[in-house]
């Protein structure tokens, strides 16, 4: 199971010691949240901190859009550093195009899907993306409880990427914590993202070794 650490929840005045903490801990992304407010009820980070970010890290940067108009942050964001870009499928109005400009500047895509938004959402685009987010929470904040019908999505979610002709990464996000991650591993999940359940411990190292083990 691949940990991927969301500064999140880490201390914002304090980004880089976030992600250096994370890269030492034995993290294997770093997971960035943006939100702007319109998308979800919360306001975060910019192009701006996410290229001040990579400075510290040599980590790929997973960073994560909740934002309504993401073609138009696209560039920004790879230029800033970003290694793997997921957008929401409820956002764009022409998620392909979204995505083919992704792919187009040779990153990884990624397609999120909120907890209420049915799988057949992605069966037309499946050959433009590379990683297939399955929120847990509703997007918008940390700390949040696991929504327990996911179990079953993202059962069906593993199901549809084993399906496809090209390589997708399943990645979850929201909730997850040493108590669940065991199961996230049994459902073929590759990617946890975490961010109390790393964050919140005081010990980053610890935290991510524990969330390792009890994946295996
Ligand atoms: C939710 C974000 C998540 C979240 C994870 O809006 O996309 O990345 O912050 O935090 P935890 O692990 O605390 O649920
Ligand atoms: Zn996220």
């Amino acid at each position: 199971m691949k940990i991927a650490p969301s500064i999140l929840s880490g201390d914002f005045a304090y980004f880089g010691e976030a992600v250096k903490q994370a890269e030492q801990g034995g993290a294997d992304y770093i997971h960035v949240d943006v939100m702007d407010g319109h998308f979800v009820p919360n306001i975060t980070i910019g192009p701006s901190t996410v290229s001040a970010i990579k400075k510290y890290t040599s980590l790929p940067l997973d960073v994560h859009l909740m934002i309504t108009n993401p073609d138009q942050y696209i560039d920004r964001f790879i230029d800033a550093g970003a290694d793997i870009l997921t957008i929401h499928v409820e956002a764009p109005n022409h998620l392909h195009r979204s995505l083919r400009m992704i792919k187009d500047r040779n990153i990884l895509s990624g397609i999120a899907l909120n907890p209420a938004t049915p799988l057949c959402t992605i069966d037309h685009i499946l050959p433009d993306i590379d990683l297939l987010l399955i929120m847990t929470v509703n997007p918008g904040f940390g700390g949040q409880s696991f929504i327990p019908q996911m179990i079953e999505k993202i059962s069906l979610a593993k199901a549809k990427i084993e399906d496809a002709t090209n390589d997708i990464i399943l990645q979850v996000d929201g909730g997850i914590h040493k108590g669940n991650i065991g199961q996230m591993a049994k459902l073929g999940v590759d990617v946890c993202v975490a961010g109390s359940a790393v964050y919140d411990s005081g010990d980053v190292k610890q935290a991510i070794d524990m969330l390792k083990y009890n994946s295996r």
